[in-house]
């Protein structure tokens, strides 16, 4: 993360004898990325971090890239999916992977988790379209709303509440697997690590955890962890979230998509102006609100592109995507490197003379080859690819 931060109680120096009341020393656990040289956090616990009380088993968990699909402008219409599954985890459903990403929709119907899940292998970044509700973690209670994006480091412990909704809506989550870290733009900060003044966010806009759980009864814990295709069920003899303290620059944190300011100019700015976090291989960007290019004969539809050695992702967040036609609320598209891509027949013309757009939608670009899962099928547009022949 961007800054230095720290909930509750810590020793004045670091790797020091830090008692409990009882007198017994506190454990302390160093959690760092990029070996010991990227950001890391010193998490003080009330019992000991390595101990379990069982292992239950493994169960397979790896999802399959369909390698055979030909080459294709892609249109999933996951506008129309539902219930994807029961909690948080089980609805998540991959529909696009490589070797250093998964994007997957997630549509739960329960609102609590009775366990506790780690990724120990990805961080986690969800897209909150629909709901909020509470990431419970060692690092403490973080709220999220509709619009948010929620980044969580790889090893974080958590689970995850959903608000109520009285009116029936659906919580709606994009979930996206890193397997690397999930940045702020390294071009938005100065050599300090500081956001600078062009960067279309500051450490203002970013959240992090405002509260520290601390829970020390005993009991039968279950942490589920998630590493090489596998899930690895464990039960616990105290709660995860037993810290007393933290410090450091590694936790996770949301940042709303509303506030990231965009850039605009008197013609057509590029993608990377939209770009929100970098992660190896892959970029996210939001595209928000905005004004259009203001030259006088500016178009404000993008041109056709050809991304050769991208593979582009979005998902069409909320509003009227304004170069694309028969896209609905919650689908996504893929245009993969090796096509050319472009605006759909007719929307050129139409926005010539436009002044400003309310569309949001949320942006992946991957430098590697995506491939669509079994599960990405049933959304398939089999229109999509024939959509500019008139
Ligand atoms: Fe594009």
């Amino acid at each position: 993360m961007a800054f230095y931060y720290k909930l509750g109680n810590i020793p004045p120096k670091r790797h020091t004898q830090f008692r409990q009341p009882d007198g017994s020393l506190y454990f302390e656990e160093l959690v760092s990325s990029h070996g010991f040289s990227g950001i890391y956090s010193n998490l003080y616990h009330t019992y000991m971090p390595t101990r379990i009380k069982k292992m239950v088993g493994s169960t397979p968990c790896a999802n399959i890239p369909l390698k055979d699909r030909p080459l294709l402008q892609t249109h999933l219409n996951t506008s129309i999916s539902e219930i994807t599954g029961k909690d948080f985890l089980d609805a998540r459903k991959v529909l696009l992977m490589n070797n250093d990403c998964t994007i997957a929709i997630c549509n739960p119907s329960e609102k609590k988790m009775d366990y506790f899940y780690k990724n120990g292998e990805a961080d986690e970044m969800f897209y909150i379209h629909d709901g909020s509700g509470y990431v419970l973690s060692q690092f403490g209670k973080l709220r999220f709303v509709k619009g948010d994006y929620v980044i969580i480091p790889r090893t974080t412990i958590y689970k995850i509440e959903f608000d109520d909704t009285p009116n029936g809506n659906n919580v709606r989550m994009l979930v996206v697997e890193a397997f690397s870290p999930i940045e702020t733009v390294k071009s938005y900060r100065n050599d300090l690590g500081q956001l600078l003044e062009h960067s279309p966010y500051c450490e203002r806009d970013i959240h992090p955890p405002q509260e520290l759980l601390t829970e020390i009864e005993k009991g039968d814990f279950v942490v589920k962890i998630k590493k090489g295709g596998y899930m690895h069920e464990y039960v616990y003899e105290h709660s995860p979230l037993d810290l007393v303290g933290w410090d450091g620059f590694l936790y996770p944190y949301t940042i709303s998509i509303h506030d990231f300011e965009p850039i605009t100019g008197r013609i057509h700015q590029p993608p990377p102006v939209h770009q929100m976090f970098q992660a190896h291989n892959f970029v996210v960007c939001s595209f928000v609100p905005r004004l259009f290019d203001y030259h006088p004969l500016a178009i404000p539809a993008p041109y056709n592109h050809s991304n050769i050695d991208s593979d582009e992702v979005l998902f069409y967040a909320e509003g009227e995507f304004m170069s694309r036609k028969g896209i609905s609320r919650g689908s996504f598209t893929l245009h993969p490197g090796g096509l050319p891509h472009g605006p759909h027949p007719g929307t050129v013309e139409k926005s010539i003379g436009k002044k400003e757009t309310h569309e949001l939608a949320v942006m992946v670009d991957t430098f590697h080859p995506l491939f669509l899962t079994e599960d990405a099928l049933q959304f398939v547009d089999e229109k999509y690819p024939m959509s500019w022949t008139e």
